[in-house]
């Protein structure tokens, strides 16, 4: 089990290349199971999630290879069952029951249990399925899907938290096989969602309005292989723009989607750090005074759970008070108490965190709960005075293509110990 140190007090100065966005990569490589053709998907980011799916999509039945960054998969015939041992590992295996369904008319999927950012539930994800015409059977902890054959209908995807991401998704891979138009009500407005329908509609799909909350599918006969490049991970770019609010003199980060990237930099801008560049390259610099900032989370183009963590260490090195409120996750608070312990005044009530500015952070062994909140500490630990350990980094690796290299070109003082 590797672990991450690093001595706070460096400022980052330079450029960063952002990696294709695991987000988008995990649903388009859920997807080419749509098909028997060969897909060809271009900057897959180098991740653990993304290994997951791979092993998903081969024990599936599907022929995959991956070579830097550009995955080519080609499933001429699928088998529906994905088994607990693979899909117990990655939440995100939930979607591949839209594109099995779609396909083979049945899939069976380990369901996802709770995670450490809260519950997680898929009643969405299955409601919409059933609308399209599937009968659902829980038992023995796998999820069966299964229909004689799916048509087209009006689904909303509201719950308690707001719409479902994965869950748009899930329906969006389901309904473009079935019979007739699906309407899906309250859809998920996310970039990824965006990026997803963009490449089924490669693959000959036939959906509007992706990126609005009603997406209307028209469901053809069979989808074709497709080449696609996945759009750049704003949640990776976000993380490297507090990186340089928070240790930086000015960091460049490189291809990017800035208009994926509003509320973030709307944000870091609020709180006193100036932000310039163009679609494909931002800058961030800070201008000698930073602002305590009140921010909620919310569904695109709101501001990002994803970035909740990050910012929660960034205000905890801007003075004044700050309230950060999870909206998506209320739980998803595991980085408070590591983050206290490297000197951040952060109190909880209920989902908002209070957030007093102190002077210093401190370095201490922290230990990584989950992919954001190892963000977060990664991010406190490149100001904080002295050493910073940070145990259980497979979390990171989840979800961020080589950060600790990335952040050691900025100039950033940070290496992977193997323990
Ligand atoms: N929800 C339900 N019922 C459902 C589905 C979701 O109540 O059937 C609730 C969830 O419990 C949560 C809210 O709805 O309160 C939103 O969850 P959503 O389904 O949108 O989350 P997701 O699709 O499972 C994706 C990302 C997450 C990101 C969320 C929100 C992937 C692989 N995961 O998850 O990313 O936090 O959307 O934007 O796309 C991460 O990358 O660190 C990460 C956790």
């Amino acid at each position: 089990m590797d672990k991450i140190v690093i001595r706070g007090g460096h400022s980052l100065k330079g450029a960063v290349k952002i990696s294709g966005s695991k987000n988008s990569a995990l649903p388009i490589l859920a997807a080419t199971l749509l098909t028997r053709e060969r897909c060809v998907i271009q900057r897959v980011p180098d991740l653990s999630d993304v290994h997951y799916m791979l092993q998903i999509l081969a024990h599936l039945g599907a022929d995959v290879e991956r070579a830097s960054g550009i995955v080519t998969v080609q499933a001429e015939k699928v088998d529906s069952v994905a088994p607990y041992e693979i899909v117990r590992k990655m939440r995100a295996s939930v979607c591949a029951l839209g594109p099995l369904l779609g396909r083979e008319k049945e899939a069976t999927v380990s369901l996802p249990g709770g995670c450490v950012i809260g519950d997680r539930p898929i009643d969405l994800h299955l409601r919409g399925f059933q609308a399209l015409g599937a009968a659902v059977r829980v038992h023995g902890g796998n999820v069966k899907v299964f229909a004689p054959s799916l048509h087209g209908a009006i689904i909303s995807l509201k719950g308690k938290f707001g719409t479902t991401v994965l869950g748009t998704d899930n329906i969006m891979m389901a309904a473009v096989l079935a019979e007739g138009t699906t309407v899906i009500e309250d859809a998920a407005c996310e970039p990824e969602v965006v990026d997803l329908a963009n490449f089924l509609n490669k693959m000959g799909a036939k959906i509007e309005g992706a990126g609005t909350s009603r997406i209307v599918i028209e469901g053809v006969k069979e989808l074709h292989g497709a080449e696609h490049e996945v759009i750049p991970d704003r949640i990776e770019a976000g993380t490297f723009l507090i990186a340089g609010a928070i240790a930086g003199r000015e960091v460049i980060v490189n291809r990017v989607r800035a208009d994926h990237l509003t509320s973030v930099t709307d944000a870091l801008q609020s709180c006193g750090f100036r932000v310039s560049g163009t679609n494909g390259s931002l800058t961030i610099r800070p201008n000698g005074t930073s602002k305590s900032l009140n921010l909620k989370t919310q569904a695109y183009p709101g501001f990002p759970t994803d970035m909740q963590a990050q910012m929660c260490a960034l205000l905890s090195t801007v003075s004044g008070e700050s309230t950060v409120t999870e909206n998506i996750f209320p739980q998803r608070f595991m980085h408070v108490s590591e983050l206290k312990r490297m000197g951040a005044a952060i109190e909880l009530d209920g989902a908002t965190a209070r957030i007093r500015g102190v002077d210093n952070l401190s370095g201490a062994p922290v230990m990584a709960s989950d992919l954001r909140a190892s963000a977060a500490l990664v991010l406190a630990g490149l100001l904080a005075d002295g050493t910073t350990e940070i145990n259980r980094v497979y979390h990171i690796d989840r979800g961020y293509e080589m950060i600790d290299e990335k952040l050691g070109e900025l100039g950033a003082e940070i290496e992977r110990v193997k323990v």
